[in-house]
């Protein structure tokens, strides 16, 4: 139920991060990974994962359109597509060429990608188990009121997951979403660099510590797998409880 050993998926974000932890994840569980990420963002790790064939980094800006036709046309065949590339601004979200640069690559970008991989998707047929992730948050479901960008595009995620998902049902893919809680990834290394933010953090956080990108990839694969196959539409959390506490 679990098994997703030959699958092909694109990662984007995957050079970093939560992105990086799904990509390892994926290349473990038996798939080719494509990374798709910012020019020069590919880490030695990925280097090596691509010189042992498990995986192939491809410069990207989920913004350009032109770009991800490129990208998405040199590919073969693909079965999963897991939207991670993500950017939070903060303070400068309040100026709106600010807002809206935040909102173009997390949610236009999310939508740019899922609308170029659909055929690819779909070509596998009703039953052939396509499936996209995309990574929402604890603000898609509280506001934020020092990231009104970040929080807005979140927002945006989860509606868009539901609705790619009736959408596209009867193309056989699947569209969920995770909304990760507190995750130690360079994203968030102010906040637990900040004792006092670090330590609302975890107070509130019946698990009591920070996410690992691992932690987010184990829910990823799952909805990506047959054990997920009569999901869709669901935004799942991955917060160690901080949204029930
Ligand atoms: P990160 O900063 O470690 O990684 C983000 C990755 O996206 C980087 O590799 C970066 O190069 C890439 N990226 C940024 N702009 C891009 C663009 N225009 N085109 C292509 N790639 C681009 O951040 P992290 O924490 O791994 O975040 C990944 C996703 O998870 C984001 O969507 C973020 O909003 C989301 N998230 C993170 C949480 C956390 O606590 N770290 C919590 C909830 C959601």
């Amino acid at each position: 139920m679990f098994d997703i050993a030959g699958r092909h998926a694109l990662v984007t974000g995957g050079a970093n991060g939560i992105g990086a932890g799904i990509a390892s994840a994926l290349m473990e569980a038996g798939c080719h990974v494509t990374v798709a990420d910012l020019p020069g963002s590919a880490t030695p790790e990925l280097e090596a994962a691509q010189s042992a064939g498990k995986a192939s980094f491809v410069p990207l800006d989920v913004t350009d359109e032109a770009g991800i036709a490129a990208v998405v046309g040199a590919l073969n065949r693909l079965d999963i597509l897991v939207n991670c590339a993500g950017i939070i601004r903060r303070a400068e979200e309040f100026d709106l060429a600010t807002f809206a640069r935040v909102l173009d690559v997390n949610l236009t970008g999310t939508m740019r990608l899922c609308t170029a991989c659909r055929p690819l998707l779909a070509a596998n047929g009703p039953d052939g188990g396509a499936a996209i992730v995309n990574i929402a948050s604890m603000l898609s479901f509280f506001g934020g009121g020092l990231v009104p960008a970040y929080s807005a595009s979140k927002g945006g995620i989860a509606q868009l997951t539901k609705s790619l998902a009736i959408a596209w049902a009867k193309d056989g893919i699947r569209v969920n979403a995770v909304a990760p809680g507190w995750i130690a990834t360079p994203l968030t290394r102010a906040l637990q660099e900040d004792p006092e933010r670090s330590k609302a953090i975890l107070s509130r956080t019946p698990m009591g510590r920070w996410g690992k990108p691992s932690d987010v990839a184990g829910a990823t694969l799952f909805l990506c797998s047959p054990a997920a196959s009569f999901m869709t539409g669901v935004v799942l959390p991955v917060d160690g409880g901080y949204l029930v506490a």
